[in-house]
């Protein structure tokens, strides 16, 4: 019997990028991101500028979501929303506009956890992607999270092990501002890291008391006092090595994260592993992982590009499972700023 075609409309809007998508079951119809240029110049999101343009971008994103899609609102079934956790001003803009769409359409209303969400973008179905079995090793980096889950079902996470202090994403953002590169700079420092030699310049790894969890602020510590004493001697230093210090941090915080990931598959026994975020866009962490296929016996995932950044697509697989169950969220929900995976 052909499957019924369940058509969701998701809203993504927990920090400072305005998405929406529409699904039809599994697969994504439309997929759009609008980025807020404007936090560039503060070297940061800042929450007050974001909110106000989620407000901007909100209703135009949603239109052009749905006319790529091809869907009428009148067909959808469903919409689902980014709970948290994230920025309460900007939650607050894509919850009220999904609230009030779902009691205007009369269609269930599916609220959704962020960083469930990322994990989840494995199940999208796409030519570019193969989705994992359970359980399966999940490592989810991105400006807000680092952390290493056991995956045992779509509503089952356990928390290997996780940041005691900053995430990953911000090693990446902190060290781009210290080299005087613009927010994000996650992305800028992977592109010098392509130039550069890896091995030029060294920072130890941090010591957790729980060998499966990470520690970032050390690093950025270490990065400052090493530029500092560097400039002393050259004040030219950054702009002439900017590379080599990009790929030699790059490898450091790679290097923490695939010896914790490796020690969790060994802990574990789980050799299907995956990564998720917005960190997992970086080519060194991509092409270390695919290695780890051959030299430790791992089938990975990697998430398409487009759905490892913030995206509504993640939230609407989400949603559409939550559909399935009938797992249906009342008006009265409220957005947060802090949501627990493991419940
Ligand atoms: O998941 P995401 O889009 O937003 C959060 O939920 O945090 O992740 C954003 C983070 C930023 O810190 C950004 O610098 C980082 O992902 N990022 C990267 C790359 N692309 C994005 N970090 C390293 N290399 C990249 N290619
Ligand atoms: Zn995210």
């Amino acid at each position: 019997m052909k499957k019924k075609s369940v058509h969701i409309l998701a809203i993504e809007s927990s920090c400072d990028d305005t998405s929406a998508a529409v699904l039809e079951n599994e697969r994504v119809l439309s997929n759009v991101v609008a980025n807020q240029k404007v936090h560039a110049q503060y070297g940061g999101v800042v929450p007050e500028l974001a909110s106000r343009a989620h407000q901007q971008n909100i209703v135009p994103v949603v239109d052009l979501a749905l006319k790529r899609a091809n869907v009428r609102k009148e067909d959808l079934d469903g919409i689902a929303f980014t709970q948290g956790p994230g920025l309460l001003g900007s939650l607050l803009v894509g919850s009220s506009f999904a609230k009030s769409l779902s009691i205007a359409l009369n269609i269930p209303l599916m609220a959704v956890n962020h960083m469930q969400a990322h994990v989840l973008a494995h199940f999208i179905e796409d030519e570019a992607q193969k989705i994992p079995p359970f359980p399966f090793l999940c490592m989810t980096i991105s400006g807000g999270h680092t952390q290493i889950l056991r995956v045992s079902a779509f509503d089952s996470f356990e928390i290997l092990g996780e940041t005691i202090d900053d995430a990953v994403g911000e090693a990446f953002d902190k060290t781009a501002k210290l080299l005087g590169l613009p927010y994000p700079g996650g992305p800028l420092i992977d592109k010098h890291a392509s130039q550069g030699d890896p091995l030029a310049f060294s920072f130890s790894e941090p010591k957790t008391e729980n060998p499966l969890d990470f520690s970032f602020s050390g690093l950025k510590t270490a990065i400052l006092y090493f530029l500092q004493r560097e400039q002393k001697k050259n004040p030219d230093f950054i702009h002439q090595r900017m590379d080599d210090i990009c790929a030699s941090v790059q490898r450091t915080i790679v290097t923490i994260l695939m010896n914790r990931l490796k020690k969790a598959a060994d802990m574990t026994g789980i050799k299907h592993v995956g990564i998720a975020g917005g960190v997992s866009a970086n080519s060194e962490i991509r092409s270390t992982l695919r290695a780890m296929q051959e030299s430790d016996g791992w089938t990975t995932y990697i998430p398409k590009f487009e759905y490892t950044t913030d995206n509504a697509a993640m939230i609407g697989i989400v949603g559409y499972l939550k559909y399935l169950n009938q797992d249906f969220d009342r008006e009265d929900s409220v957005a947060s700023s802090r949501l627990d995976m493991e419940k």
